[in-house]
């Protein structure tokens, strides 16, 4: 054996040492270290429960939690020394134990494998990453209230096809963002309640002879259950793709909200103004100021999903239980905590600057027709089929577009053309308040509703 395989800690049965490339081939430890504090934690609680089952001396156990503790501060004031040799974040520490406490750091791995080790590890690390992500999903979902409370009366053009449908108000469509996101959230608790089970217990795939208590090292680590058969507790990644799933669908929503804040920043929208610290300026054109973060967040939804595909395809050819494979599902999983964070966090800060501009907002709704609908229903209480009606009012519309003038700016006469039944009570349907005032029910556009919707939203806000 050479000295090389000495250091390792799997290197009893081997009697060449390991070829240089696939040292650093194999390793992992420059990517999975940022798992040491999970790794430290599960550590210590294994170390406890073999302590209270009467695996491991009291001495022992003292000295695994004092080695442990100091390891954890050696890492974190940069003075530990990460060792690519040493493969990966698991082994990293492990060896340091020993190297610090002697034969007792030898011990801590009874009863364990790193395929529980590491299955524990990354569920400890999403869990941690998810209440970090709620707290700042949830201050979107703030953003989202307070910008739709300021807009509850601001009248802007509704689309359909990119094309002016009916109007809204401003503060409806914010509140649409608003659902996405509580929707959003959700998804982000169901990922933390299915993968917050323990692994721990189950070592290498079958269990240990030990007489281990799964239970406690669960109840040390927060986790609601035991994970109930070992051969999947050490090969599932299923909440690492539930978490990228979460992920890609919150970039997705992002990406759609970022595309309306491009276009209504443009200039011919002209619908609200970014604030100058979320935006750049162009080299050669002076008079630009383009939407950078907006543009951002709408291109790294591609890297959420291409993480989710990632792990899909990485999880479906792999027979239970664990190959080495699953090493590859720490940077596709890292990437998407750090892209949907970042992303968050622009965005909970970014939505309380916009600035709205409603009387652009306003006029643009006054072009393309937005009333027709509303015509078309009044014609149908005055006694007309809504078929009809539609045909009624799609030749006004046509007329209206020939003359270049909005159906509100036709005369009484020029109305009656088209159908009898107009009469003068016809223009307070054809203005766009009386337009959003009249979609009054759960879910419309009419600005009570959208107050009522707001508060309701505070309260959903905080059901768990
Ligand atoms: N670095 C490994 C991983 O991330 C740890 C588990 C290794 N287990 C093994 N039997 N090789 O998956």
């Amino acid at each position: 054996m050479t000295d090389n395989n000495k250091a390792k800690l799997w290197g009893g049965r081997f009697s060449e040492k390991t070829d240089e490339f696939v040292e650093a081939f194999t390793a992992s430890v420059d990517f999975d270290q940022r798992m040491y504090r999970q790794d430290i934690q599960g550590s210590l609680a294994h170390a406890s429960m073999l302590a209270s089952v009467g695996v491991l001396g009291s001495e022992d156990h003292e000295a695994i939690v004092k080695g442990l503790t100091e390891i954890q501060h050696e890492i974190e004031a940069g003075t530990f020394s990460w060792s690519v040799g040493l493969e990966d974040v698991h082994m990293n520490i492990e060896a340091r134990l020993t190297e610090k406490i002697g034969d007792a750091g030898k011990r801590l791995h009874t009863g364990r494998s790193r395929n529980d080790q590491v299955a524990t590890d990354i569920r400890l690390y999403i869990r941690e990453a998810c209440a970090d992500l709620e707290r700042e999903l949830d201050r979107l979902l703030t953003s989202y209230l307070n910008l739709a409370e300021k807009h509850v009366d601001t009248i802007m053009p509704g689309f359909t096809h990119l094309q002016t449908a009916q109007p809204v108000t401003f503060g409806h469509h914010v509140m649409a963002w608003f659902e996405m996101a509580l929707r959003d959230r959700g998804r982000l608790r169901d990922t933390v309640r299915r993968l917050n089970m323990s692994p721990l217990g189950s070592a290498a795939l079958a269990g240990t002879s030990y007489p281990i208590d799964r239970q406690m090292t669960a109840d040390l680590l927060g986790f609601d259950a035991v994970c109930e058969n070992s051969l999947d507790a050490v090969s599932d990644r299923d909440f690492a793709i539930e978490f990228c799933a979460f992920a890609s669908t919150t970039m997705m929503h992002l990406s759609r909200i970022s595309e309306e804040l491009v276009l209504w920043s443009s200039a011919q929208f002209d619908f609200i103004e970014l604030p100058d610290r979320y935006c750049t300026g162009s080299s050669i054109m002076p008079q630009k100021k383009n939407p950078d973060v907006a543009e951002l967040v709408r291109g790294k939804s591609g890297r959420a999903y291409g993480n989710l595909m990632n792990l899909l395809v990485l999880m479906k050819g792999q027979p239970l239980t664990y190959n080495k494979d699953n090493q590859e599902d720490k940077e596709p999983l890292f990437d998407s905590v750090d892209t949907v964070a970042g992303c968050l966090r622009a965005f909970a800060d970014m939505i309380p600057a916009i600035e709205a501009k409603p009387d652009n907002m306003l006029e643009a709704a006054s072009k393309g027709f937005a009333t027709a609908t509303d015509l078309a229903d009044y014609l149908v209480v005055k006694g007309l089929a809504f078929r009809d009606a539609h045909e009624v009012v799609g030749k006004a519309v046509r007329f209206g577009v020939e003359q270049e003038r909005d159906l509100s700016d036709l005369t009484l006469q020029e109305l009656q053309n088209f159908s009898p039944k107009i009469e003068n009570d016809v223009f307070e349907v054809l203005t766009l308040r009386g337009s959003v005032a009249s979609r009054n029910h759960i879910g419309g556009t009419a600005p009570a509703q959208v107050k009522a919707a707001i508060e309701r939203a505070r309260a959903r806000m905080l059901e768990s």
